[in-house]
């Protein structure tokens, strides 16, 4: 069975419990998986035969192939362009340097953000998601205003959902790819014309040229354009992105047994009085059969603690704040979006070693007593300030510390309550999250 290319992503959403508004807002989104659904692989063949852009959508329903069936010619090109470090301004960064297919499509490292730029010098922003699982699932951006007041009164409005980018900016792959390859702290190309200049002495532009025509560099724009359609096709059929080959996965289909560290982590990954993991990192299968992500896709902020690693805090004036900016420039009006991240799948996090979107934690377990602690002992995670008092969510500006969820358990906790798990309960929702690892993922080396 293509378990990959079931469904939507809603499907897994319409699921989840913690929607308060589900069928509103699972209409909006079948709406959209709907309007790019059909034909769209007859679509994407097109491209490379016509040399049109047709609008691509990274929704699963843009894809109706077998998981089997052999990747496109364009998602081969798009493969080459994925692994080139002749695409960037250092001569020494790719894709792949950041996205390493060994390493879950994450960082091969521990660093918090990842060295880019001419001299591989500059600090990125954020730390490097994992490409795998969630590409192909991901729904557009959107968010839901409930205008009855009586049911925003009852339901309360949805975050918002959606979108490429820890902070939803990008709505199309192909956008997306754009942005590393022309930003001064990543691959660092001056404009879109460097990267197909670069392009046109790479080894494979006779592959550019047989797929798009003899001519295809006269139009520069209309090249790098192309380029950004080959990476979404790589990176939407490929199936290095979706192996589900975790134990877990062998646990939903039957074939494994999950150790007894791992049965209890799960349990307490599922409790809604105590961990409540699974109401945003969706862990049980789709209506559909299909396996899950454990992720909502929507927006939460978690009040991570500033990240002194990251240069760009040195500055007291500087806050990533997600949602409302500075990456993202067009809900920079919605203050009550500030400090809100997208929802990560916890796929192969066990790899990773940097976590949340500014990589402050370097281990899993660190990671997770955050959760549970970050209230009942929040001198651990947050600096004092000069009146000696802990500045709790330190890394908002002070007006906009309200925005930070303490309504969903566990972060409903108060100072020197007990935390919803002991370490050895921690020890074992690890232990659980290991069995998420696939066959190939390797570890990120620690520096
Ligand atoms: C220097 C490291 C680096 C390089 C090189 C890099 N990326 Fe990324 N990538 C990141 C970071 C960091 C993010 C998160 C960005 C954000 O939220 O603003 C990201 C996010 C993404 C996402 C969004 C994932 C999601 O689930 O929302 C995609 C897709 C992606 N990168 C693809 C690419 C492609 C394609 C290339 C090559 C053209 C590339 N990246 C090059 C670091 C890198
Ligand atoms: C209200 C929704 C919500 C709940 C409940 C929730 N998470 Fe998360 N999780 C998020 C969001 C949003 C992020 C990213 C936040 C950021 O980086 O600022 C995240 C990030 C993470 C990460 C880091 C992953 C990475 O790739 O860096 C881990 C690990 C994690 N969550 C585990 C858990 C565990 C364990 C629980 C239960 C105790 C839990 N989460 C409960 C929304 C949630």
């Amino acid at each position: 069975m293509a378990r990959e290319w079931l469904s939507c992503a809603p499907r897994s959403i319409v699921s989840s419990s913690r929607i308060r508004l589900g069928a509103a807002l699972s209409a909006l989104l079948l709406n959209a998986c709907g309007q790019h659904g059909e034909g769209a692989s007859t679509q994407a063949s097109a491209l490379a035969a016509s040399q049109t852009s047709p609008a691509i959508t990274h929704s699963a329903s843009a894809i109706s192939t077998q998981s089997n069936a052999a990747p496109s010619a364009l998602a081969a090109l798009g493969k080459k362009i994925f692994f080139d470090p002749g695409l960037s301004a250092s001569g020494r960064l790719s894709c792949a340097s950041c996205h390493s297919p060994d390493h879950a499509y994450a960082a091969p490292n521990a660093l918090a953000v990842q060295l880019g730029g001419a001299k591989l010098d500059q600090q990125g922003a954020r730390a490097v998601p994992s490409l795998r699982y969630v590409l192909n699932r991901t729904p557009l951006w959107s968010k839901v205003f409930i205008s009855n007041e009586a049911e925003r009164i009852l339901e309360g409005n949805e975050p918002p959902v959606g979108g490429f980018g820890w902070d939803g900016r990008f709505n199309t792959l192909h956008e997306q790819a754009a942005f590393p390859l022309l930003a001064a702290n990543e691959m660092a190309n001056a404009n879109a014309e460097d990267v197909v200049a670069k392009l046109q002495r790479a080894a494979y532009s006779d592959d550019f040229r047989q797929l798009f025509g003899a001519q295809v560099f006269d139009d520069r724009k209309s090249a790098f354009a192309k380029l950004g359609f080959a990476l979404e096709r790589f990176e939407l059929e490929d199936p290095s992105f979706h192996p589900y080959s975790s134990k877990y996965d062998d646990y939903l289909d039957g074939k494994a047994q999950l150790s007894e560290a791992e049965r209890r982590g799960l349990m307490l990954f599922d409790d809604p009085q105590r961990g409540n993991c699974a109401s945003c990192h969706i862990d049980r299968k789709g209506a559909d059969g299909s396996h899950p992500l454990f992720t909502d896709y929507q927006f939460e902020a978690l009040g991570v603690p500033r990240n002194p690693e990251i240069r760009a805090n040195r500055d007291p004036h500087y806050f990533d704040q997600g949602l409302c900016g500075p990456l993202r420039s067009d809900q920079a009006a919605e203050k009550k979006y500030c400090g809100m991240f997208k929802t990560p799948t916890l796929r192969n996090v066990a790899t990773r070693g940097a976590f949340l979107h500014n990589g402050r934690f370097h281990t899993l377990e660190d990671a997770l007593r955050f959760y549970v602690q970050r209230d009942t002992d929040p001198g651990r995670w947050y600096p004092r300030d000069a009146n000696g008092g802990v500045s709790k969510f330190d890394d908002l500006p002070m007006d906009l510390r309200g925005n930070v969820d303490v309504i969903d358990r566990p972060l409903t906790l108060h100072e020197g309550e007990a935390p919803a798990w002991s370490d050895a309960e921690i020890g074992d929702v690890a232990a659980f999250l290991r069995a998420l690892t696939d066959r190939d993922s390797k570890i990120a080396q620690t520096n």
